[in-house]
């Protein structure tokens, strides 16, 4: 049995599901009937190797449903988010006649998603899509929010827009092929949400983390209930971001609030510093954010009241996601120029996501935190790794 969540935007009309399942990817061609009526064509994007794994299994289903399928493949790789590939897409689009009534399908991680869903947002002003999440980053996180976009040589994630799938499906079962450091950093955002949703999630996240090794993922497919316990567990992820996102739909600049979309952003400001200063090859994005998360909690025991079991308890668990962290050579310092001095978020703007309790985030100015508290905090999480 698959699993629903709703995503009902406040204030809209609108509103689609996330399906979380196995063996979905058979069913491609009823769902996709299901969510766009009446549609014609579409226009399928992924990459060589997602394609290679998962790609005809989509197209067959589709072309038993009798709905024309054509695929367009993008490079693999950060470096393929951008307006080039994005251009290279529209032509696609355009040379192949799509039309509004027809629709545009994501069938790979975040990066396939991001891309395909800013295309489908500027083509003709809009044209529904539809994203197959294949990563655990992307089906618990990027695929649900609507926020798609590319990056360019003023910074990663700056070109984009607002564009919400018209339905997300996910099938858990294409998680058996994931390499483990893609798995580890999905974990990672599971820990964040977690962290900052309450003891529930967290503790949701723990005990599956507990009881299956991220090392040997592929290998607990063979365990009966794996495989549905896996699908309990993403869809308690999705059902957290879709709430947030349903309540705070374009993340409004003025929230401060504890359920402000902003609060997804937990761990992120040291996250994005480490990317930087390690030139976005030394850690996947989620393993930063993993880092990022212990560095805004070493922050918020001094000035938010984190306790110290808590902390402890967050070490515990972002360990248990088997992080790659080798942090030698890289020096505290470097990591807080890097973000003082990131344009996006001058000291005097920048707003830390930081806890008063697993579950109770709280957002606060960059100026509160003395630079010193923020260089301590980075040195000790650097310093036991
Ligand atoms: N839109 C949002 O709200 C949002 C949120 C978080 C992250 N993001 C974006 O998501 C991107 C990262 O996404 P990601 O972590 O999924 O990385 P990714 O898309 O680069 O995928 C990671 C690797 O896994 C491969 N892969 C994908 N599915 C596979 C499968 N089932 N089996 C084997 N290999 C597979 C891909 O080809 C790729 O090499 C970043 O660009 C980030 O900015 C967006
Ligand atoms: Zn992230």
């Amino acid at each position: 049995m698959s699993e629903h969540v709703t995503v009902a935007l406040r204030g809209r009309e609108h509103s689609y599901e996330i399906l979380v399942g196995q063996n979905l990817l058979e069913k491609s061609g009823s769902w996709v009937k299901s969510v766009v009526s009446g549609v014609g064509k579409v226009v399928i994007i992924s990459n060589e190797l997602v394609f290679s794994l998962y790609g005809e299994t989509v197209c067959a289903s589709l072309t038993a449903a009798r709905i024309e399928s054509r695929v367009w493949k993008m490079g693999d790789g950060e470096s393929f988010k951008s307006l080039e590939t994005t251009e290279a897409a529209l032509r696609f689009f355009s040379e192949n006649k799509l039309s509004r009534s027809d629709a545009v399908i994501a069938l790979g991680g975040g990066v396939v998603g991001d891309l395909t869903g800013f295309a489908a947002a500027v083509y003709l002003r809009g044209v529904p899509f539809l994203q197959i999440p294949t990563t655990l980053l992307s089906m618990i996180d990027s695929s649900v929010g609507g926020k798609t976009g590319v990056n360019s040589s003023f910074g990663k994630n700056l070109i984009g827009a607002f564009h919400q799938p018209s339905g997300v499906m996910i099938d858990v079962q294409t998680l058996k092929t994931l390499d483990s450091r893609e798995l580890t950093a999905g974990f990672c955002e599971a820990v964040k949400h977690g962290a900052i949703s309450g003891v529930d999630l967290f503790n949701k996240t723990s005990e599956f983390l507990k009881a299956y090794s991220v090392a040997d993922f592929a290998a607990q497919y063979q365990r009966q209930e794996f495989a549905e316990e896996l699908q309990r567990f993403v869809s308690s992820q999705v059902a957290f971001k879709a709430a947030i996102v349903r309540n705070d739909e374009f993340e409004d600049i003025t929230r401060r609030d504890a359920k402000s979309r902003k609060i997804l952003n937990f761990g992120h400001t040291v996250g994005h510093a480490l990317e930087k200063v390690t030139d976005y090859r030394h850690f996947k994005h989620g393993e930063a954010v993993g880092l990022g998360m212990l560095a805004a909690a070493e922050i918020s025991k001094k000035v938010a009241n984190f306790s110290q079991n808590e902390l402890s308890l967050l070490n515990a668990v972002v360990s248990l996601t088997e992080i790659h962290s080798d942090c030698k050579g890289i020096d505290a310092e470097s990591v807080v120029e890097a973000f003082v001095f990131d344009k996006k978020n001058i000291a005097s703007s920048l707003q830390w996501v930081l806890l008063e309790a697993i579950g109770k985030p709280r957002i606060v100015s960059g100026e509160e935190i003395s630079r010193e508290v923020v260089f301590e905090a980075i040195s000790t999480v650097l310093a036991r790794r």
